[in-house]
């Protein structure tokens, strides 16, 4: 099939990559220019594991193309996806101006029948707001499509290519057909595609980040309590993820949720539904438990140092989770943030996030290009993302670095055994 994609971020690049890997003619639409040339030459702007070769292998088939034209893109295919951003707006509300905006000029470009599928995360009823801008633009018929995108970064390509479920919101068939059509070679192993109205596809995405920020809060005040009474709470966390009704997924404590995605999707969800006069109590307990968890190990640092200032800080993640650059929400910004405003020095270490840090913390913070270079004369290490090479380091070389053998695991990679036998002062979260 003939597909554009609008909006070539996380989603719209690996949504283009794997529909032009599974044999569509693909051009994946921005407007930003800077990153549409570096597309061109087969660069990725992002970290996500496997995207690269994909978007390389596409492009030299001739199957993936990038352009700032939007008109010319629409004209040229069947199906439409907006993959544009939904930021949150100032009241907490997901920002449609940019969907609404491409839909606006998807609109004015069409020629004949399209399919235009909203994949961005957008509140319920957006689908609707879409149907009606396209209808005032262009007298073509069309079908608008609900089609939430569930993939997790550091993780995109294969969730993309094997995904759980498809959800497909639908007001006719005609749309719906083609859609099912086109994920069925990313549904052979059997995953459903599951054919809905529009606003119960928007409600299932806004829900299932919603449920997944509510296990992680939820286990944050576990492990708050494991403290209070000398719990493990890996231990807990075993017993319960072991019972079939609950799993074992999501059930880690740490540092608090980040990212692009659950912070504003829980506000969007508690702001729509306070639009229907909704009160959505739980989701409002699982931000203020966000919030305060975010800042555990700084209190846990202030606890043991009595205050932090003049202290050499060294950091260990910033991204807001491994095998990503993204730190849109991390909770590292809260926690270094912090740490600069109590005075104290940051040395921060990050495999692929440095870039974006620089964009965000400036010159405040000193950037090691390894991780054990940020512990030259470290009072204390931070852990604030669980990235795969910090799980066996060399402690004894780590000991020698640091000025104080002191580390604070906001994501308890390691045990607290270990880290005695080791000789280091440990504080982890929950146990
Ligand atoms: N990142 C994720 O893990 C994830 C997962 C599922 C759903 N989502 C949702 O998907 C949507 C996109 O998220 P993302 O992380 O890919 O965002 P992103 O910021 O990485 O990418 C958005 C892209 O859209 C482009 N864009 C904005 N306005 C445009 C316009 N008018 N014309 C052309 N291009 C335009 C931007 O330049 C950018 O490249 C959001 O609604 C998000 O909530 C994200």
């Amino acid at each position: 099939m003939k597909i554009a994609v609008v909006g070539s971020g996380y989603v719209g690049l690996v949504l283009g990559a794997c529909l032009a890997e599974s044999g569509n003619d693909v051009v994946c639409v921005d407007k930003d220019e800077a990153k549409v040339r570096m597309l061109r030459k087969g660069h990725v702007p992002i970290y996500e594991p496997g995207l690269t070769e994909l978007v390389k292998r596409n492009k030299d088939e001739g199957r993936l193309t990038f352009t700032t034209q939007l008109s010319r893109a629409v004209k040229a295919s069947q199906i439409i996806f907006i993959a544009v951003g939904t930021p949150q707006g100032e009241d907490g509300s997901a920002d449609l101006q940019h969907v609404l905006g491409v839909a606006r000029d998807i609109g004015k470009s069409m020629d004949g029948y399209r399919v235009i599928v909203n994949k961005s995360t957008v509140p319920v009823g957006t689908a609707e707001k879409v149907r009606a801008i396209i209808r005032r633009e262009t007298t073509h018929p069309f079908s608008v499509v609900s089609n939430p995108e569930f993939l997790k970064q550091g993780a995109a390509v294969e969730d993309f290519m094997k995904p759980d479920r498809v959800v497909i919101g639908a007001e006719d068939p005609r749309g719906a057909e083609l859609m099912v059509a086109l994920h069925q070679p990313f549904t052979r192993t059997g995953a459903p595609i599951m054919v809905m109205d529009c606003a119960s596809a928007e409600l299932s995405k806004y829900a299932s980040n919603a449920i997944l920020a509510t296990r992680i809060s939820f286990m944050n005040e576990i492990a708050n309590v494991c403290e209070l009474y000398g719990a493990d709470v890996d231990r807990v966390r075993q017993a319960v993820g072991a019972d079939r009704r609950i799993g074992a997924s999501f059930l880690f404590p740490g540092v608090g949720y980040g990212g692009s995605c659950f912070p504003k999707d829980v506000k969007a969800l508690i702001r729509f539904s306070a639009d229907k006069k909704y009160d959505f109590r739980i989701l409002k307990a699982v931000e203020a438990v966000n919030d305060w968890q975010k800042r555990a190990i700084v209190r846990k640092m202030e606890e043991h140092f009595g205050s932090v200032k003049g202290r050499t800080i060294a950091v260990w993640g910033l991204a807001f989770k491994p095998k990503t650059d993204d730190m849109r929400e991390a909770p590292a910004i809260t926690i270094v943030q912090s740490l600069l405003e109590r005075g104290a020095k940051v040395q921060a270490y990050d495999p692929e996030a440095v870039r974006i840090a620089r964009g965000i913390f400036g010159g405040k913070v000193t950037y090691a290009a390894k991780g054990y270079e940020a512990l030259k004369g470290a009072d204390a290490l931070a852990i604030v993302t669980e990235w795969q090479e910090f799980r066996e380091p060399d402690f004894a070389r780590m000991r020698q670095l640091m000025r104080n053998p002191v580390v604070f695991d906001g994501r308890n990679i390691y045990q607290p055994q270990q880290m005695k036998a080791h000789g280091f002062t440990y504080y982890s979260i929950g146990r």
